[in-house]
């Protein structure tokens, strides 16, 4: 057998090469270009579009329930009262209508606030208040809210 010539083994190196530069490019070896993936079908593009609506609605209504929790005043407890006998018969009597700011802010004599029992029942419909309940509420009133040193009333819409 007689060895190859130098021509002969440059064409059979040209040829090869060739060959691989084609078979490579008609994608029959190494790494294939990833495929594009296919366009959106309108009912994707439709099931994308009312999901974003569903989360924007959902942010919508976490956003209202934050403020509204920030806007809401906690209800009050008794403790906001003077602790003393007669305080939880007062709380509950007397914040069926207002808070108890109106009685915290007040400064009246025992005989003020006896009066303005009656008050409460006939202009604002308060159940009258009677018997030992009323005495120990007025007697509560009195002793915890009662006139101050010079400060025989006290608007309680004032902060003074
Ligand atoms: C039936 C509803 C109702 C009940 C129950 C009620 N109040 Fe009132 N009270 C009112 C209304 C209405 C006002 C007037 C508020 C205003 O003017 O903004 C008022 C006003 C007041 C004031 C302010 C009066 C002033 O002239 O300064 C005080 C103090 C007060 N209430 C204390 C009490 C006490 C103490 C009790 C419990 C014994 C009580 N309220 C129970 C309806 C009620």
């Amino acid at each position: 057998m007689r060895a190859l010539s130098f021509n002969q083994v440059l064409v059979g190196l040209i040829v090869v090469t060739a060959l691989m530069a084609m078979t490579h490019r008609a994608g029959m070896w190494g790494a294939r270009p990833v495929p594009e993936p296919p366009p959106p079908t309108p009912a994707a593009i439709a099931f994308q579009r009312a999901e974003a609506e569903r989360a924007a609605r959902a942010a919508a209504a976490a956003a209202e329930q934050a403020r509204l929790q920030a806007a809401t005043r906690p209800a009050e407890e008794e403790s906001v009262l003077a602790e003393g006998e007669g305080r939880s018969e007062t709380f509950a009597y007397c914040t069926a209508c207002h808070s108890t700011a109106l009685i915290r802010r007040s400064a009246f004599s025992r005989q003020r606030w006896d009066e303005l029992m009656d008050w409460m029942t006939n202009v604002h419909r308060m159940n009258p208040l009677e018997g030992e309940l009323r005495t120990l509420i007025v007697d509560y009133l009195a002793r915890h809210y009662g006139e101050r040193e010079g400060q025989a009333y006290t608007n309680p819409f004032l902060n003074n």
